[in-house]
Protein backbone atom coordinates (compact mmCIF):
# COMPACT_ATOMS: atom_id res chain seq x y z
CA UNK A 1 0.00 0.00 0.00
CA UNK A 2 1.28 3.29 -1.03
CA UNK A 3 1.31 5.72 2.45
CA UNK A 4 2.09 9.50 2.23
CA UNK A 5 2.99 11.09 5.76
CA UNK A 6 5.35 13.92 7.31
CA UNK A 7 7.84 12.68 9.51
CA UNK A 8 10.16 15.13 11.48
CA UNK A 9 9.04 17.86 8.98
CA UNK A 10 9.53 15.86 5.99
CA UNK A 11 7.38 14.43 3.41
CA UNK A 12 7.63 10.96 2.32
CA UNK A 13 6.13 8.55 0.02
CA UNK A 14 6.60 5.01 0.07
CA UNK A 15 5.07 1.60 -0.44
CA UNK A 16 4.78 -0.41 2.42
CA UNK A 17 3.55 -4.04 3.33
CA UNK A 18 0.17 -3.77 5.30
CA UNK A 19 1.48 -5.31 8.26
CA UNK A 20 4.53 -3.30 8.62
CA UNK A 21 4.49 -1.75 12.44
CA UNK A 22 5.11 2.40 11.89
CA UNK A 23 8.20 1.56 14.84
CA UNK A 24 9.95 -0.64 11.87
CA UNK A 25 8.99 1.85 9.18
CA UNK A 26 10.67 4.88 10.73
CA UNK A 27 13.45 2.29 11.92
CA UNK A 28 14.16 0.68 9.01
CA UNK A 29 12.83 2.68 5.97
CA UNK A 30 13.73 5.78 7.03
CA UNK A 31 17.17 5.03 9.51
CA UNK A 32 14.52 7.24 12.56
CA UNK A 33 16.94 4.95 14.72
CA UNK A 34 16.51 7.12 17.89
CA UNK A 35 13.28 5.74 18.34
CA UNK A 36 13.74 2.12 20.11
CA UNK A 37 11.96 -1.22 20.69
CA UNK A 38 12.11 -2.31 24.03
CA UNK A 39 9.65 -5.17 24.39
CA UNK A 40 7.15 -7.16 22.07
CA UNK A 41 3.98 -6.33 23.77
CA UNK A 42 3.31 -2.92 24.04
CA UNK A 43 4.48 -2.20 27.40
CA UNK A 44 7.36 -0.02 27.98
CA UNK A 45 6.33 3.25 25.82
CA UNK A 46 9.96 3.18 24.43
CA UNK A 47 8.60 3.26 20.93
CA UNK A 48 6.59 6.93 21.97
CA UNK A 49 6.06 8.99 18.60
CA UNK A 50 3.62 11.84 18.23
CA UNK A 51 1.42 11.21 15.62
CA UNK A 52 -0.82 14.07 14.35
CA UNK A 53 0.20 16.00 17.90
CA UNK A 54 -0.72 12.96 20.48
CA UNK A 55 1.99 10.49 21.43
CA UNK A 56 1.36 6.65 20.40
CA UNK A 57 3.83 3.53 21.06
CA UNK A 58 4.82 3.07 17.60
CA UNK A 59 4.89 -0.45 18.17
CA UNK A 60 1.27 -0.55 18.43
CA UNK A 61 0.37 1.62 15.38
CA UNK A 62 0.92 -0.06 11.54
CA UNK A 63 2.38 1.94 8.98
CA UNK A 64 -0.25 2.77 6.63
CA UNK A 65 -2.49 4.01 10.19
CA UNK A 66 -0.12 7.01 9.67
CA UNK A 67 -0.86 8.19 6.05
CA UNK A 68 -2.07 11.85 5.72
CA UNK A 69 -0.49 12.15 9.52
CA UNK A 70 2.06 13.94 11.05
CA UNK A 71 4.86 12.01 12.86
CA UNK A 72 6.93 13.37 15.20
CA UNK A 73 9.79 11.85 16.67
CA UNK A 74 12.46 12.10 19.34
CA UNK A 75 14.88 13.10 16.42
CA UNK A 76 12.73 16.40 15.74
CA UNK A 77 12.53 17.97 18.76
CA UNK A 78 15.97 19.63 18.53
CA UNK A 79 16.03 22.57 16.41
CA UNK A 80 19.16 23.98 14.19
CA UNK A 81 21.39 22.41 16.92
CA UNK A 82 19.53 23.49 20.14
CA UNK A 83 18.00 20.63 22.16
CA UNK A 84 14.53 21.01 22.83
CA UNK A 85 13.93 22.16 26.89
CA UNK A 86 12.55 18.89 27.64
CA UNK A 87 15.91 17.41 26.51
CA UNK A 88 17.52 19.60 28.21
CA UNK A 89 15.99 19.27 31.71
CA UNK A 90 16.34 15.53 31.13
CA UNK A 91 20.47 16.34 30.35
CA UNK A 92 20.66 18.14 33.25
CA UNK A 93 18.57 16.86 36.02
CA UNK A 94 20.41 13.53 35.09
CA UNK A 95 16.49 11.81 33.97
CA UNK A 96 18.44 8.77 32.38
CA UNK A 97 21.04 6.31 33.12
CA UNK A 98 21.66 3.78 30.23
CA UNK A 99 19.32 6.58 27.82
CA UNK A 100 17.09 3.38 26.69
CA UNK A 101 13.56 4.50 27.65
CA UNK A 102 14.78 8.06 27.21
CA UNK A 103 13.35 8.48 23.51
CA UNK A 104 9.95 7.22 24.53
CA UNK A 105 9.98 9.41 28.26
CA UNK A 106 10.74 12.55 26.67
CA UNK A 107 8.20 12.48 23.46
CA UNK A 108 5.89 11.42 26.72
CA UNK A 109 6.47 14.33 28.59
CA UNK A 110 5.95 16.36 25.95
CA UNK A 111 2.39 15.16 25.30
CA UNK A 112 2.29 15.50 29.28
CA UNK A 113 2.76 19.01 29.49
CA UNK A 114 0.68 20.02 26.72
CA UNK A 115 -1.96 18.34 28.73
CA UNK A 116 -1.08 19.98 31.99
CA UNK A 117 1.67 22.37 32.24
CA UNK A 118 2.58 22.64 35.78
CA UNK A 119 1.99 18.76 37.11
CA UNK A 120 2.76 17.71 40.53
CA UNK A 121 4.51 14.45 41.37
CA UNK A 122 1.42 12.09 41.47
CA UNK A 123 0.51 14.02 37.82
CA UNK A 124 3.66 13.39 36.32
CA UNK A 125 3.62 9.25 37.76
CA UNK A 126 0.59 8.68 36.15
CA UNK A 127 1.09 10.55 33.20
CA UNK A 128 4.48 8.47 32.21
CA UNK A 129 2.86 5.15 33.72
CA UNK A 130 3.37 3.95 30.33
CA UNK A 131 6.46 4.07 29.57
CA UNK A 132 8.83 1.92 31.80
CA UNK A 133 12.37 2.64 33.24
CA UNK A 134 15.05 -0.10 34.53
CA UNK A 135 17.70 1.97 35.75
CA UNK A 136 16.80 5.49 37.50
CA UNK A 137 13.56 4.42 40.11
CA UNK A 138 11.84 7.26 38.56
CA UNK A 139 12.50 10.03 40.74
CA UNK A 140 15.28 12.17 38.62
CA UNK A 141 12.51 11.78 35.73
CA UNK A 142 9.84 13.28 37.67
CA UNK A 143 12.22 15.97 38.71
CA UNK A 144 13.01 16.28 34.93
CA UNK A 145 9.44 16.64 34.09
CA UNK A 146 9.24 19.30 36.25
CA UNK A 147 11.80 20.91 35.37
CA UNK A 148 11.08 21.01 31.76
CA UNK A 149 7.35 22.23 32.65
CA UNK A 150 9.19 25.16 34.37
CA UNK A 151 11.20 25.88 31.04
CA UNK A 152 8.51 25.84 29.19
CA UNK A 153 6.66 27.83 31.13
CA UNK A 154 9.07 30.61 31.19
CA UNK A 155 9.33 30.73 27.33
CA UNK A 156 11.01 28.02 26.33
CA UNK A 157 8.17 25.93 24.04
CA UNK A 158 8.20 25.52 20.25
S1 LIG B 1 8.51 -1.20 22.06
FE1 LIG B 1 6.59 -0.22 21.93
S2 LIG B 1 5.81 -0.35 23.92
FE2 LIG B 1 7.70 -1.43 24.06
S1 LIG C 1 17.59 5.09 31.78
FE1 LIG C 1 17.92 2.96 31.39
S2 LIG C 1 15.92 2.22 31.04
FE2 LIG C 1 15.60 4.25 31.68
Amino acid sequence: MRINLTVDGTSYTDDVEPRLLLVHYLRDRLGKVGTVVGCDTSNCGACTVHLDGHSVKSCSVLAVQADGCEVLTVEGLSANGTLHPIQEAFRDKHGLQCGFCTPGMIMQTLDLLAEEPDPDDDTVRHGLEGNLCRCTGYQNIVTAVQDAAQRLRAGGAR
